[in-house]
Formats: structure tokens, C-alpha cells, sequence
């Protein structure tokens, strides 16, 4: 589904045309309340397929920052102002008021390449494809586009590789060097590509033969994936499918992981995402504080791996994903809907994954406690001891990765410890903090 950001100050258009966009155009809308918020969103997520903002935010030109930011930065994401804007009106759409929804879903239509039909039903033509899904294909099903800007407010939809054309990895970083984000398919052959991808993503992990580095490399993919498929808050046979070899193969390769310090430059230097990266470095700290437990069966760690695999899976963003606590959450520079979604994600993770054929109570009961609280709704200070035994594993593990991978925090072990010490008072936890003191392999 495409994206459209959405900057809007009056909080009732704002519902109006959310909905109305959602409905009608099919997009996925991202709130934002003035320009600096927005870019600050744009550097993380640069495949934002549309802006629609107000000309001006309590004073501030908002979309004539846009604009520049727009055209500096080279993105292909496009603009519709809401009011005037003549500094860039020459370049760029700008609706003069009175505006009402449906002027707005037919320009948004326009710029995504929907068609409106007339029983205002939606007829998606073409549907964005992030570039990951092309990485470990070498052809596909169906013939792939790029979108082009054609004129101020038009699109025009360009076939760059047709059906069963060969490929490789280098083709496509060759497109993302060139700053294209995603490529586009026909609204009809998502089902098949998608089945296509998935398929090809599964006899990969299932290769005896793949180097730790290509494993860790082709689950990420894979576990991409899966998240933008649940980010729907729907689950399918072939998340269902993917999901479960990505997993398996993440056992497989923290059972026989790198040492610590050159996984986690091999994670770094690779276009692995902040969401892969701490899923895997979780289930590798999972697997260390387990194998120093005397109970440790495998079974034991395919759950906490499985729960590593989905506990953030509904998190759109990596600013919501670094959140641990209530108190960041509040500091955060996340807008009030981005917020609730925080708050509400492992209880959203636990809906979800409970639809999946493979998650059994202990995987539900754990994520849904994977922030220290019963319900999965926010954040617990101190956990208590109340928590199951395998949940009280995964908060440890997860809290210190989170630290691991935060730029602005330590990331050696003794400091990191240090730093959790601080928070947990249940002997529990200390005891499991004590399994992490000792040496890594
Ligand atoms: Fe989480």
C-alpha cells in the first residue's frame, strides 16, 4: 500500500480526509503536525509516495519547506498543497479554499495511480513494491514499473522489467543508487508476485548450503516482508509460510552465530533493517541467558525466537521501535496516533499473532507480557516476578539489545548492565542479568 503523509491542524478535516483517503484512494495515511516533524519522518521512510499538506502551519511555511526539501534531496514523493502558496504554485498543486474531501481524494488518486470508478469503489491500477522483495529473485511473474513525474500534479507508470526478464541483486542496486524506492506491479498480480517472492524467499532458507552471512542477509528480506504484510493487521498463508522458515532459519543461525562483535558489523555494514537487527541480536541474547539455564531445551528457544521474530512487528516506524519505556515514549517527538500505537503494540502483536497457526499460549503469553505488564498495554518500570519465566528472559534481552543498538547509549556489556541494573528489583531478573556477565562466545 502506498503511504501519504498528511499534515492537517484542524482536527476534524483532519478525520475527514484521513478516512476518505483511506477509503477511496487506498493509501495508508501518516499524520504529521508541521514541516520539521515531516522531515524528520521523510529521512527514515524517503518512499513516501505523497504529502498533502496545509500551505501554512501556525505561521510557519510549511509547504514551501517541504517543497525545498523535496527537490534538494532528489525524492519522488509529490506534493498537494492545501491553500495558497504562490512562491511554488508555478511547480506545485495548490488547492484554493473552499476545499472539500473529494477534490482531495481525486488529486491523490491522480498523483498514486488510482482510478476512481464512478461507484466511488476503488480500483487500485498500481501498487507499490519495496525494493526488498527484489533482492533475492532473479525474474518475475509479471512486468515491473516505475513511476515518473509527467507534469505538476501527473504520474506516468514506465515498464523497466518485463515478465520473465533476468536480474540480479546488482540490476536492483543499481535503481536504488539512482534514489528509486520502490518499483510498481499491476494491482492484479499482487497475489501472484507476492506468492512468487515468497516462494523463491522460502527454497533459499531451506538451502543447506547458504553461508551465515547470506542466512542472516536472506531473513531479513524475508522478515521485512512479513512485517509490511502484518502492518495490515491481517496474517496469510504466505506470511504464515514465510514467517515460519525466516524463523527457523533464525534459530539455525544463532545456534551457530558469528562471535558477537563481527555479527554485529556484519549487521551494520549490511542493508539489514533496525527491526531485523534487534530481532536477531534478541534471539541471540535469548539463546546466551537460555544455555546457561540447567532446564534449556531447544524448544525454549524456538518460542522466545519466534516471540523476537513478531513482538514489534505492527511498528511502523524505528524511532517508535527504539521506545522501552513510558517516560521515552512521552519525551518522543511521536505524534499522539504514532504514540498509541506504541502503547498498544504487543497487545496488537498478541491479536495478531494468535492467528497464526504456529503461536502456542506460551508464544502469546510472552508477547504479550514482552513489555513487563499483563495486559501488553504500555510500559512496566520494574517488572515484577509475577511474569512468566520466559517473558521475564525476553524483557531482559530485549532491554539490553535496545541499549546495544541505541547511537546515544553504551554498547559494552559492563556499561549496558550497569545501566539495567538500575531498573530491575525482582531477584529474578538479577539472576537472569548474572547469565549475561559471563563471557560471550
Ligand atoms: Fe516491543
Amino acid at each position: 500500500m502506498s503511504q501519504t503523509i498528511l499534515i492537517e491542524d484542524n482536527f476534524d478535516l483532519q478525520k475527514l480526509f484521513a478516512i476518505n483517503l483511506q477509503n477511496f484512494v487506498g493509501t495508508d495515511i501518516i499524520h504529521r503536525e508541521n514541516a520539521q516533524d515531516t522531515l524528520s519522518l521523510l529521512k527514515i521512510l524517503p518512499q513516501v509516495s505523497l504529502i498533502i499538506s496545509r500551505a501554512k502551519v501556525h505561521g510557519e511555511p510549511t509547504a514551501k519547506i517541504l517543497y525545498d526539501f523535496i527537490k534538494e534531496e532528489g525524492l519522488n514523493t509529490s506534493l498537494i498543497v492545501l491553500g495558497e502558496c504562490p512562491e511554488i504554485s508555478h511547480e506545485i498543486l495548490c488547492l484554493s479554499e473552499p476545499i472539500s474531501w473529494e477534490i482531495i481524494v481525486k488529486q491523490a488518486a491522480k498523483n498514486l495511480g488510482v482510478n476512481l470508478e464512478v461507484s466511488h469503489k476503488v480500483k487500485v491500477d498500481y501498487v507499490p513494491v519495496s525494493l526488498h522483495y527484489f533482492y533475492e529473485i532473479n525474474q518475475t511473474p509479471c512486468d515491473i514499473y516505475i513511476r515518473i513525474k509527467k507534469g505538476r500534479d501527473q504520474f506516468q507508470f514506465i515498464k523497466r522489467i518485463h515478465q520473465n526478464d533476468s536480474f540480479d541483486r546488482t540490476t536492483i542496486q543499481k535503481y536504488e543508487e539512482q534514489g528509486l524506492k520502490e518499483f510498481y506491479i499491476l494491482h492484479e498480480y499482487v497475489q501472484y508476485f507476492t506468492t512468487f517472492v515468497t516462494n523463491a524467499l522460502i527454497t533459499r532458507l531451506e538451502r543447506d548450503d547458504l553461508t551465515l552471512e547470506d542466512r542472516i542477509l536472506t531473513t531479513s528480506y524475508a522478515h521485512e516482508i512479513v512485517r509490511e504484510r502484518l502492518q495490515q493487521l491481517e496474517i496469510d498463508q504466505a506470511s504464515i509460510e514465510l514467517s515460519e522458515t525466516s524463523i527457523n532459519s533464525m534459530v539455525q543461525s544463532v545456534r551457530n552465530s558469528l562471535e558477537m562483535v563481527s555479527l554485529i558489523k556484519f549487521l551494520f555494514s549490511n542493508k539489514v533493517s533496525y527491526a531485523y537487527q534487534h530481532a536477531h541480536l534478541l534471539a541471540l541474547m535469548c539463546h546466551y541467558i537460555l544455555s546457561k539455564q540447567s532446564w534449556y531445551k531447544l524448544e525454549h528457544l524456538n518460542i522466545l525466537s519466534f516471540v523476537a521474530f513478531f513482538a514489534d512487528t505492527t511498528l511502523k516506524t524505528t524511532p517508535q521501535m527504539r521506545i522501552s519505556s513510558e517516560k521515552e515514549l512521552n519525551a518522543s517527538q511521536l505524534t499522539e496516533a504514532e504514540k498509541e500505537e506504541v502503547r498498544f503494540h504487543a497487545k496488537d502483536a498478541f491479536n495478531i499473532v494468535s492467528l497464526h497457526p504456529e503461536a502456542n499460549q506460551f508464544i502469546k503469553t510472552i508477547i504479550l507480557q514482552s513489555h513487563g505488564r499483563l495486559d501488553g498495554i504500555s510500559f512496566s518500570d520494574d517488572p515484577s516476578e509475577e511474569l512468566h519465566p520466559l517473558s521475564q528472559i525476553f524483557i531482559i534481552a530485549d532491554h539490553f539489545v535496545r541499549i546495544l543498538l541505541n547511537p546515544e547509549l553504551p554498547s559494552n556489556k559492563k556499561d549496558i548492565l550497569a545501566i539495567m541494573s538500575k531498573k530491575y528489583s525482582g531477584e529474578s531478573y538479577k539472576k537472569i542479568m548474572k547469565a549475561l556477565e559471563q563471557k560471550f562466545v
